[in-house]
């Protein structure tokens, strides 16, 4: 309540505070665009959003007849009455994406022309329909393994490694005006790193549109060394591409698998409590550490600001976090500017930490 009270007295607004150097955004769910509360926090403070999940192929298309655009319509319309960016998210992933899209119905697997067809058919219903009103797509999502090489996903597997560039000619016809995408985790590491900046040339030697990268940037306080997120800042600045943060999160919990660090979506471990430490409230020790490990990052992304067109925030409030059930459901984190009880934390007051820590 007293942290809704000073909002009011000293209005604080993150989209202000970025203002002249990159939009700010959130992902958000249906709930959010239901919700007078969380409609206001949305105004105040970001200036793009992408959706969480409402766009994701199991929701939109989740039946090889059945679209449901009626969600994604709601975030849309939202968005336009409010003057804010909405990038799509996500047309091409291996993930959340329902499996009759690469079987038959006997169970066999569909062959490239027809894996192909289907890909076209979706991106035209659906980027096709937002044609002139979304700002940009997530067109490929996660297509590389951590050492750059290409993950073994069925889209791989049926189509061949030529379904990257496929899925951006096909959003480019569907949607000519639309900023194209690659969006992926762990985009700081060098090998990954080298793999998206081999991809990138690729489509630019085809003269195939791809207008930004997105790093997903799922952190924690110990990981990743942050000299590398600038690395490959610069790496992919470099191809004269847009560079993102586009789903930024900062966990302050222990990480149960060091060797799967990273936002794969399929990891998913045994709740313990002793991975579970603040259940209760976060010590203040601990929020110290949190407000520090914001703050070097922000130092490294406003040093490059010019180069950064976007930083998009994975939620709008710790509550509603991913993180509190990924990679362990049931636990209590807080990743985000805004606390479990919705009330911007302190230390982001002090945003855009323009002085170099
Ligand atoms: C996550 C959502 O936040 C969850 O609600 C959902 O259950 C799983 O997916 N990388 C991505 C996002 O590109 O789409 C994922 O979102 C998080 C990792």
């Amino acid at each position: 309540m007293s942290e809704q009270k000073s909002e009011v007295e000293s209005p604080f607004s993150l989209k202000q505070a970025f203002e002249g150097k990159f939009v700010i955004g959130a992902a958000v769910n249906e709930h959010h665009i239901s919700s007078e509360a969380d409609n206001l926090l949305l105004t105040q403070h970001y200036n793009t959003l992408t959706p969480e999940n409402m766009m994701k192929w199991e929701e939109i298309h989740p039946t090889p007849t059945q679209f449901s655009f009626a969600r994604p319509d709601d975030l849309v319309s939202f968005a336009e009455l409010n003057n804010m960016q909405v990038v799509g998210h996500t047309l091409v992933w291996h993930s959340q994406t329902p499996d009759w899209v690469f079987h038959r119905e006997d169970g066999s697997r569909k062959s490239r022309e027809e894996l192909l067809l289907l890909m076209k058919n979706h991106i035209d219903t659906v980027a096709g329909r937002y044609k002139n009103r979304l700002y940009g797509w997530d067109v490929v999502n996660e297509a590389f393994n951590e050492d750059g090489s290409l993950r073994q996903s069925l889209w791989y597997e049926i189509i061949g490694e030529d379904f990257i560039e496929k899925a951006f000619e096909y959003a480019h016809e569907a949607a000519p005006k639309a900023k194209l995408y690659y969006n992926d985790y762990n985009l700081f590491k060098p090998a990954k790193r080298e793999g998206v900046v081999s991809l990138v040339k690729r489509l630019q030697s085809k003269g195939i549109k791809i207008d930004g990268v997105g790093m997903q940037a799922h952190y924690s306080l110990e990981h990743p060394d942050l000299k590398e997120v600038e690395d490959s800042i610069k790496a992919f600045s470099l191809l004269g591409v847009d560079v993102m943060l586009t789903e930024l999160d900062i966990s302050v919990l222990p990480f149960p698998d060091e060797n799967n660090m990273g936002a794969d979506v399929g990891l998913s471990i045994a709740l313990q409590d002793e991975f579970n430490p603040y259940s209760d409230s976060l010590p203040s020790n601990i929020q110290k550490e949190l407000a520090n490990r914001y703050q070097s990052l922000f130092a490294i992304v406003n040093r490059h600001s010019d180069k950064i067109s976007r930083v998009t925030f994975w939620g709008l409030h710790d509550g509603h976090s991913w993180r509190n059930d990924w990679p362990m459901p049931g636990r209590k984190d807080y990743p985000l500017l805004f606390g479990h009880d919705k009330g911007l934390k302190d230390f982001a007051r002090q945003l855009p930490f323009a002085e170099d820590k």
